[in-house]
């Protein structure tokens, strides 16, 4: 049986599409479903394109989670991957999927993490504090933002000239390169 992983994601989703084509060729994991908070993100187009089931949940059913927990139950769902997800993950769901949760911050945590510091704010926050490496954090999650227990960190150089977009792509690469490979080990040792 194929091990099956949802995707959370709010915005873009290049990550999710990165992810969605690695495991394409995979013969013992797929990615059977992306779900969205926003109706409008452009991952839930992505996903349409690349052939995956995609849902979009409003907020009002991510406060108890239980609409999210069934859907999961729906789709056989054995592991969760936030990539790009913006609303915090409802415990009813934390509960039943434990160290099966894992997300991507795009710095090395702890540093620039916890509330609000997503994204380019988090690639602002780098330049403005004049930092010399950034990098990504690969994590568990758990119930307080950012602080689950780490998985893998992989690093790059921020250069004194380096814009916040210049960091944002730098940044993105290191994501494209990791992220979906680090899922695969995990899922893969489910
Ligand atoms: C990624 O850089 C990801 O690390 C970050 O949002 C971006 C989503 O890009 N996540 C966070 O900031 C979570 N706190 P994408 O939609 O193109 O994959």
């Amino acid at each position: 049986m194929k091990r099956k992983i949802a995707i959370f994601a709010s915005g873009n989703g290049t990550n999710a599409e990165q992810i969605i084509r690695q495991f394409k060729e995979n013969a013992n994991v797929c990615v059977a479903l992306v779900v969205s908070n926003r109706q409008d993100a452009k991952v839930l187009q992505r996903a349409d394109a690349l052939g995956v089931p995609h849902r979009y949940v409003p907020r009002t059913d991510w406060a108890d989670g239980e609409a999210v927990r069934v859907l999961m139950k729906e789709f056989a769902i054995d592991f969760i991957v936030l990539a790009g997800f913006l609303a915090r993950v409802p415990d009813v769901l934390l509960h039943a999927y434990p160290q099966r949760i894992v997300n991507i911050h795009p710095a090395l945590l702890p540093k620039f993490g916890g509330k609000g510091m997503y994204g380019d704010h988090v690639h602002q926050a780098v330049v403005a504090a004049g930092e010399r490496e950034t990098g990504i954090t690969i994590h568990y999650i758990n119930e307080h933002y950012d602080e689950g227990a780490i998985i893998r960190q992989f690093r790059c150089p921020v250069l004194p000239t380096d814009t916040p977009e210049a960091v944002a792509a730098k940044v993105h690469q290191l994501e494209y390169a990791h992220y979906p490979e680090i899922i695969r080990q995990l899922v893969e040792a489910l």
